[in-house]
C-alpha cells in the first residue's frame, strides 16, 4: 500500500510537469483527487487494513496528498505567470521609441502681431479697420490711383495679371491684378463709406520681383486714409507722431520730406528716428539715424474725382506704411524670405 501510494505521487509528478494549459491542469486534479479518483480509490481500500497498519499508511496517504495538492498549488502559479507573460509580450512598449509628438500649438505671426498691434492704435483714433480684396482690379490698383495705363509708375510696381476679360485700358472692367498696394483701396473705400472717413487697410500685397534679402514677391502693407472737410497735413503729421510714439516710445522724432507718388500731392517721404542708434547712425538705419517707414501724402484731387468727390470741398490725407518692413525692423530680421516661409524653425522665435 505504502509503495502504491508513492508510485502514485511519482506518477503524478511526473504528469503535472507535462501539463501547458490550466484546463489540462483540472483534469489531472479530478483524476488524482477528485471524489472518484485515484487518491480516494487507495483511501478506501485502506479500509480492510488491521487498525495499526491503516494508522501509518493513512499518515503516508495524508502525506502524499498535501504533496499533491500543494504541487497542483505550484503549477497553477507557474501557468498563471506564463499566460501573462505571454499577453504583456504582445502588450509591448518599447520606452526608447521618441514620444508621439502631440498636436502642437501654434502662435501668430509676427507680421500680424504688429498689424494687430497697429489696427487697435488706430481704432482708438476712429479708424474703421477695413479687408481689401488682393485680387483686384487694374482700375482701383493703378487708374482710379492717377497711374492711367502709360504712367511709368507702373513699371515700378510690375505684379501678376490674372488671365480674365480684355482690358480695356483706364476701364474699371480691365485685366484683374494681384494687387501692388493696399493704395488700391482708397477709391473702393471712399465710394463705400463715402465721407467724413477714417480707414485703416492692412493686408498682403503682391509684386514680380526678383526675390533677394530685402525683396520679396508677397509682403504686408497697411494702407490708412482719411478725407473731411478742412483735413490739412498737419493732420497726416499729426497721425505719424502717434504711430512713432506708439511703436517706438514718446518722443520718438519723425521727419517730412518731399517724395513723389501719382496718388498724392504733395507725397511724402516720412521718416522715424531709429529706434537703435536715436539717430547717431548705426547698422540698422545705414548710418542715417532714419528710418524711412511713413510715406502718405494729401491725396490727389484727380483720385478724389474717381470716388466722385469734389476736391474743392473735401480733402484728406493718405498713408503706405510698410508692414512687413516695420517687423523687420523691430526684430532686426535681415532676410525678408524669412517671413513667407512658413520654416517653424523661424517662425518659434517670435
Ligand atoms: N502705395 C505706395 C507703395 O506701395 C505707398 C504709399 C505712398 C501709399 C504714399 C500712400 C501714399 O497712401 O500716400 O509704395
Amino acid at each position: 500500500m505504502k509503495d502504491q501510494l508513492e508510485q502514485l505521487k511519482r506518477d503524478f509528478d511526473a504528469l503535472v510537469d507535462k501539463i501547458a494549459d490550466t484546463d489540462a491542469l483540472e483534469e489531472l486534479k479530478v483524476q488524482f483527487l477528485g471524489r472518484k479518483g485515484k487518491l480516494n480509490a487507495m483511501m478506501k481500500e485502506m479500509a480492510s487494513l488491521a487498525d495499526g497498519e491503516r494508522k501509518r499508511v493513512g499518515a503516508i496517504a495524508n502525506e502524499v496528498k498535501q504533496a499533491i495538492e500543494a504541487a497542483f498549488g505550484e503549477a497553477e502559479g507557474k501557468l498563471l505567470n506564463a499566460s501573462m507573460e505571454t499577453n504583456s509580450a504582445k502588450e509591448w512598449i518599447d520606452v526608447t521609441q521618441p514620444a508621439i509628438p502631440t498636436r502642437e500649438q501654434g502662435h501668430v505671426h509676427p507680421v500680424t502681431q504688429v498689424q494687430d498691434e497697429l489696427a487697435e492704435l488706430f481704432n482708438s483714433m476712429g479708424f474703421m479697420v477695413l479687408d481689401g480684396p488682393e485680387l483686384e482690379s487694374d482700375y482701383y490698383n493703378f487708374t482710379a490711383l492717377n497711374i492711367p495705363p502709360s504712367h511709368p509708375a507702373r513699371d515700378m510696381q510690375d505684379t501678376f495679371y490674372i488671365d480674365g476679360k480684355t482690358p480695356k485700358p483706364g476701364s474699371e472692367e480691365a485685366a484683374w491684378v494681384m494687387r501692388t498696394h493696399t493704395s488700391s483701396f482708397q477709391v473702393r473705400a471712399m465710394r463705400k463709406y463715402g465721407v467724413p472717413l477714417r480707414a485703416v487697410v492692412p493686408g498682403r500685397c503682391f509684386r514680380n520681383e526678383a526675390t533677394d534679402a530685402r525683396h520679396e514677391h508677397t509682403f504686408h502693407q497697411l494702407e490708412g486714409i482719411v478725407v473731411g472737410k478742412g483735413i490739412s497735413f498737419a493732420h497726416m503729421k499729426g497721425v505719424f507722431q502717434a504711430v512713432a510714439d506708439h511703436l517706438y516710445g514718446k518722443g520718438t522724432k519723425i521727419r517730412l520730406s518731399p517724395k513723389f507718388y501719382p496718388f498724392v500731392e504733395p507725397g511724402v517721404r516720412g521718416e522715424l528716428e531709429c529706434f537703435l542708434c536715436k539717430g547717431k547712425g548705426c547698422r540698422v538705419c545705414k548710418q542715417s539715424g532714419w528710418l524711412e517707414a511713413m510715406p502718405g501724402g494729401m491725396i490727389h484731387p484727380n483720385v478724389l474725382r474717381q470716388a466722385g468727390l469734389d476736391p474743392h470741398e473735401y480733402s484728406g490725407f493718405a498713408f503706405g506704411f510698410g508692414l512687413t518692413r516695420l517687423v523687420m525692423l523691430k526684430y532686426g530680421i535681415d532676410d525678408i524670405r524669412h517671413l513667407e516661409s512658413g520654416d517653424l524653425r523661424f517662425f518659434k522665435l517670435f
